[in-house]
């Protein structure tokens, strides 16, 4: 089983802070470049429909700038992925979206939305872009994932980072290995996301098959007290502990 695992820098939250403000600052290059330096292997935002923190100009800057592979996260709207056909970010990940919502809730119902999937997948993927489905680790949205034919899934972890109890973080970290478990049989790479952080790192190690881990939220808190290279590295070194999971 293949143990180096990738890590995947989400960088929204560096955007919400300057868009709180409406300043310049932080600069997002900067914060890639930050990323960059502590080990990350890719740099992701979220251009959310209501432009709550990436901007159309920060995708367009990250994308021109080659340092590290950018994947754009987005929803299956005309405009959004008119935009990502222009961009055309190394991969992007079609994820859910809802205006009110902190942040991405649940995952994509890729087995009910098959037919509004199939032709965005289709033209994402004509333009060189590798696609990812974020989905739930449920078995009905894993094949789905794998008939529309997007090479990679993400799994949402973030039921099993919010669980309350200790019953609850079993059950849905069972849920996470045994998702990942399918998506691998299934052909797909596995790559998992949100609400990661240091203490909950070592159950999350526990999935097989993971390719990369997306992070934001804890690294950009973390990097407060650190600075940003010094968090990614500290993450970046804690990885290395995969030893393909189980
Ligand atoms: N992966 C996806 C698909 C997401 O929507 C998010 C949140 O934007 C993340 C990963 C990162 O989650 P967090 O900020 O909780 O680490």
């Amino acid at each position: 089983m293949r143990t180096s695992l990738k890590l995947g820098v989400n960088i929204d939250h560096v955007a919400a802070l300057r868009q709180a403000r409406g300043t310049a600052y932080p600069d997002l290059l900067a914060a890639a470049h930050c990323c960059a330096a502590g080990g990350a292997d890719g740099i992701t935002v979220h251009l959310r429909e209501d432009r709550r923190h990436i901007q159309d100009a920060d995708v367009w800057r990250l994308r021109r700038d080659d340092r590290l592979p950018l994947n754009l996260e987005m929803a299956n709207t005309p405009e959004i992925v008119r935009f990502a056909l222009r961009v055309r970010p190394a991969e992007v990940c079609l994820v859910p979206e809802r205006r009110q919502e902190l942040t991405t809730e649940g995952g994509l119902d890729a087995a009910g939305q098959v037919r509004a999937l199939r032709p965005t997948i289709r033209r994402l993927q004509a333009a060189g872009i590798v696609v990812s489905l974020f989905v739930a680790a449920d078995r009905r949205q894993l094949a789905a994932a794998a008939a529309l034919g997007a090479p990679v899934v993400e799994l949402h972890t973030g039921a099993f980072a919010g669980a309350r109890s200790a019953a609850a973080r079993r059950r849905t970290l069972d849920r996470l290995i045994r998702g990942a478990e399918l998506a691998h049989a299934l052909g797909l790479k596995v790559n998992a996301g949100h609400g990661i952080h240091l203490d909950n790192l070592d159950d999350i190690l526990r999935m097989p098959w993971l390719d990369t881990l997306n992070i934001g939220h804890s690294l950009v808190a973390r990097a407060m007290f650190c600075g940003l290279t010094p968090a990614v590295r500290e993450m970046r070194r804690a990885l290395r502990a995969y030893r393909g999971g189980m």
